[in-house]
């Protein structure tokens, strides 16, 4: 395998699905990984179907990928979900597979791609959210499992460096699923809309590529401009 290689996670839809459209369309082989079986791979890739919060699922999808490509130059870790819950009516179940999707998740992928990642001294690209750093009601497994993400990632960013490099993704509101966004919602935007998946897509090829080469243990706040947007009212 002589191509450069990366792996996204959650690429069945969404995000996930526009970064494994943008990477094969600038020249990688990308092997899509979701738990929805139904997911595809883009063009001159695979599709794998794989439960990330999973670890023996993790280590047999990162064993396979040493088997078949025998290279990982780049890992995209962007699977996640949302529980939105009254903090009371939260489980501990549904708390823990939050948790386990969107942090634990990164955690295992990372652990069993490292030394392919340090072979070819390639990148990890982690989408983390701005809820990270801010909230709305009722949405604690999600924020926290977030903020983990970010500081998992400069964590990574340390112990594999110099060979590898990690960088945070925190996206904004991103037109993914659920209903259009309103003319109103487009312009509370600094940037004057919401978000599209190939905004997000970009930014994770530059940061996987070579022009980022300086770039790493950082956060990208990729929101429209909102986490700097004061709101008062009289
Ligand atoms: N859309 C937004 O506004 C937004 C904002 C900030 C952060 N994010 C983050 O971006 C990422 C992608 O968001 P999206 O809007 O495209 O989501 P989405 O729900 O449209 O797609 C998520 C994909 O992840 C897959 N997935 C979920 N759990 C999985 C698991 N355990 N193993 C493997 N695959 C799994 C799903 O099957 C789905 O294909 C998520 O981590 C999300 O938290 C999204």
């Amino acid at each position: 395998m002589t191509r450069k290689t990366a792996l996204v996670t959650g690429a069945a839809r969404g995000i996930g699905a526009a970064i494994a459209a943008r990477l094969a369309a600038d020249g990688w082989r990308v092997i899509a990984a979701d738990r929805d079986p139904a997911g595809a791979a883009p063009p001159g890739g695979r599709f794998a179907a794989c439960d990330v919060a999973d670890e023996a699922a993790v280590d047999a999808l990162i064993a396979g990928i040493a088997a078949e490509e025998a290279r990982l130059d780049g890992l995209v870790c962007n699977a996640g979900i949302m529980i939105r819950k009254p903090l009371g009516a939260l489980s501990l179940a549904e708390w823990n597979a939050v948790l386990a999707t969107n942090l634990t998740s990164a955690f295992l992928l990372a652990r069993a791609s490292a030394p392919l990642l340090r072979a070819g001294r390639g990148a990890v690209v982690t989408i983390a959210s701005t809820r990270a750093h801010m909230s709305e009601p009722d949405t604690e497994a999600y924020a926290a499992s977030k903020g983990g993400l970010v500081a998992l990632t400069h964590a990574l960013a340390i112990s594999l460096g110099p060979e590898v490099r990690a960088n945070a993704i925190s996206p904004g509101w991103i037109a993914t699923k659920g209903p259009a966004p309103r003319s109103e919602d487009h312009a509370d935007h600094p940037a004057g809309r919401v978000g599209e998946p190939g905004d997000i897509a970009a930014l994770a090829a530059w940061l996987l590529g070579p022009e980022s080469g300086f770039v790493t243990g950082a956060e990208f706040i990729a929101d429209g401009g909102m986490t700097r947007k004061m709101i008062y009212r009289d």
